[in-house]
């Protein structure tokens, strides 16, 4: 037999809580595990402006054909114009291109494979704690992986305690950062601490990755990409992974890119060349039809208007169920201590809560999330706020 020696692996910790949550009989469990947005009525809804692209490519588009090796012309334009500011010089002086990828996971991966490939030698430092795809993508293509702290024991962001470390990484070694929105912790980095990144990655000649996937889910659709066009003003390199499934609700799509930033035109194209390349050998080209919705809406000011309109809704409606949260919590004598979870951004809070407190919660009360203790936000029902916070005291 060929596959008598080949062995069964456990299944992604959070599609077996997502198992869990679904055989759950109780009508009053709530779902903090899975990472998607869900509005008020708890579903993940197709954006207006989706549909609205989706009916004009359904009537206009005139060919399946393959797009090319780096996606849709207008996708790429338009998506860089989103990650790095549609004035952005890079852009004018063609030192910025995006290569569409499968989602932004795609687009991690292909990072990583051209670092293998073209940067030989490269460690890739990653936060501790960070999205667990991070650790094992870049440990699939034969990186070095090893992180720098950040979040302290007590829950905190220990912004001294990661400068301290970066200063101890190898000249050359990619620095990969979370844009906005860290995933799973919750904690960003203010735009002081940005900038003292910034001095770390100069002074050692560090080359950043940054992993952008929920621009518009912080504070708002520029103020998100602070960060990343500070770098990209700054540096004459850098790799910035954008995924469009969580602010456009393509996750099912695939859609994000790859945008390569070089210190001028002729080297972009070099490193396109590669980028294509590597691409090739993995998915030959990319799915369209997300991409495709996605240059429809970005490319119609009515329709980008809109979707703009639609993201700003879903981060506002996330801030107020963190602010709402904090204030159940009050009356149990529990504002102080999870205060955190209303200064955090975007759709994940590290709660602090221990990972027998997560159990006892899974089987005491039907509250499914994660062991770590990260809690997706955006999947609580408003109306519920003060029942989540009776279940929370209770194993406190
Ligand atoms: C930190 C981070 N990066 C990248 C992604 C990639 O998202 P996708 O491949 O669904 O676009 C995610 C999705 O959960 C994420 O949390």
């Amino acid at each position: 037999m060929h596959f008598s020696a080949i062995a069964r692996i456990p299944g992604d910790s959070i599609l077996s809580l997502m198992d869990a949550y679904a055989r759950d009989p109780n009508p009053r469990k709530f779902d903090l595990g899975v990472g998607v947005y869900k509005d008020a009525q708890g579903l993940t809804p197709v954006l207006s402006a989706v549909k609205q692209a989706e009916r004009f490519l359904l009537d206009h588009q005139k060919s399946k054909t393959y797009v090319s090796g780096h996606g849709d012309v207008a996708f790429g334009r338009l998506v860089s114009e989103l990650v790095l500011g549609k004035d952005s010089p890079l852009l004018a002086r063609e030192r910025a291109g995006a290569t569409q990828t499968p989602g932004g996971t795609g687009a991690l991966r292909l990072a990583g494979e051209f670092i293998a490939h073209c940067l030989p030698g490269r460690g890739i430092w990653l936060s501790d704690p960070t999205w667990p795809i991070h650790e094992s993508i870049f440990a699939e293509v034969g990186l070095k992986v090893s992180h720098y702290p950040y979040v302290g024991s007590d829950n905190r962001l220990d912004v001294e305690a990661m400068l301290l470390a970066m200063e101890d990484i190898p000249h050359g070694d990619v620095l990969l950062l979370h844009a906005c929105c860290h995933n799973p912790t919750g904690f960003d980095l203010r735009q002081q601490d940005w900038q003292r990144v910034l001095d770390v990655v100069k002074r050692r000649e560090l080359l950043p990755l940054i992993d952008f996937a929920y621009q518009g889910f912080g504070d708002g659709l520029d103020e998100d990409a602070w960060g990343v066009r500070l770098f990209a003003r700054e540096l004459p390199e850098l790799l910035i992974t954008s995924s469009c499934s969580k602010n456009f609700g393509l996750y099912r799509e695939r859609t994000g890119a790859l945008i390569a930033c070089t210190h001028d035109a002729e080297k972009l194209l070099d490193v396109r060349s590669q980028l294509a390349g590597l691409a090739r050998n993995l998915w030959s080209t990319p799915p369209d039809h997300g991409a495709a919705v996605v240059a429809t809406i970005l490319g119609d000011p009515q329709l980008k208007s809109l979707w703009a309109d639609e993201v700003e809704h879903m981060r506002s409606r996330i801030a107020q169920l963190r602010a709402g949260l904090v204030e159940a919590l009050a009356p149990h004598g529990l504002a102080k201590r999870f205060a955190h979870i209303g200064e955090q951004r975007g759709m994940f809070s590290y709660t602090g809560l221990s990972p027998e407190q997560v159990d006892r919660l899974r089987d005491e009360q039907s509250v499914y999330m994660v062991r770590s203790g990260r809690a997706n936000v955006a999947g609580i029902d408003a109306s519920r706020l003060d029942e989540l916070a009776a279940a929370i005291a209770k194993v406190c």
